[in-house]
């Protein structure tokens, strides 16, 4: 794997391999890397014939300082997970790199009500700071497909609507959540969860698989109250638990046979976790 930490060199990289016809396949990350990271390498590379990963904890996305300052960065770990898994690039650039002296956000476009709601709503600021990122590295990269994890939904959508309006020759890849074995949805923020929290974690999952069994037509309306009943609200604060619209993320208030999203956040001791599932069209 070739380490690149200066845009200029990376930049000289890549041009390069697209010179030789090389598709180039995107993976952007903040590190702390897990399974669920490394599924969407294995996917880049069964595409595309040089995976480009980045690892950089973007400032402006983090709405706590505190949660910037603590935001695991095991960078060495990272590596050897990437060299492991034969990614071919890493990009690994500092603030200065990215930002020079002028950490202000891009927040000139509205990327449509679904940025408000839900994370936009929790986290204010937060969708202006990953597209201020994710267009800097996409018009560094400029790569030919990009992998996204569908753990951050709403994040999806807002770097599909980017790319429809700014990037429209990159593929997008909505990748499948990756899982542990008890049904928590892998994230760099559960090394921080305690043995008691980690333990309770996974009833997130069992509220999504609840709420995803009562939608239909007969049980839409007890859906997301039973579903809470799943989460132990001695242990979890439950910040939104809400069936919406997939492309809209309009909050549902009735049934409806399309393509559903069902999103959940909690904080738990000192850590937020999200998660959701789709259901998608009969
Ligand atoms: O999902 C993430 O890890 C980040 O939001 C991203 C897309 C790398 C932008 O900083």
């Amino acid at each position: 794997m070739i380490l690149f930490q200066q845009s200029n060199a990376l930049r000289g990289f890549l041009e390069s391999q697209k010179a030789q016809n090389k598709r180039i396949g995107f993976v952007p990350t903040m590190g702390a890397l897990h399974a669920g990271h490394i599924s969407l390498i294995t996917q880049a590379k069964a595409n595309c014939d040089i995976v480009v990963c980045s690892i950089f904890v973007n400032p402006t996305q983090f709405t706590q300082a505190s949660d910037l300052e603590t935001y695991p960065r095991p960078i060495s770990k990272d590596i050897e997970l990437l060299e492991a898994h034969a990614c071919d690039v890493l990009f690994h650039p500092s603030v200065e790199e990215m930002y020079g002296s002028d950490l202000s956000k891009d927040n000139s476009n509205d990327y449509g009500s679904f940025v408000h709601v839900l994370e936009g709503a929790s986290r204010p600021g937060h969708f202006d700071g990953v597209v201020t990122v994710v267009k800097k590295l996409f018009e560094l990269v400029r790569p030919d497909e990009v992998f996204f994890g569908q753990k951050d939904y709403q994040q999806c959508l807002v770097v599909q609507t980017l790319i429809n309006r700014s990037f429209n020759t990159i593929k997008f890849n909505l990748c499948v959540i990756a899982r542990e074995a008890d049904g928590l949805a892998m994230s760099s923020r559960n090394i921080r969860l305690s043995e008691a929290e980690r333990i309770l974690a996974p009833q997130l999952y069992l509220a999504l698989k609840k709420a995803k069994q009562l939608w239909t037509v007969e049980t839409w309306k007890t859906a997301s109250n039973e579903a809470l009943k799943e989460i132990d609200s001695n242990a979890f604060t439950v910040e939104y638990l809400k069936i919406c619209d997939q492309n809209t993320l309009e909050e549902l208030s009735h049934f409806q046979n399309s393509a559903v999203v069902v999103l959940v956040a909690v904080q738990i001791g000192k850590t937020r976790l999200i998660d959701n599932i789709l259901i998608d069209k009969d």
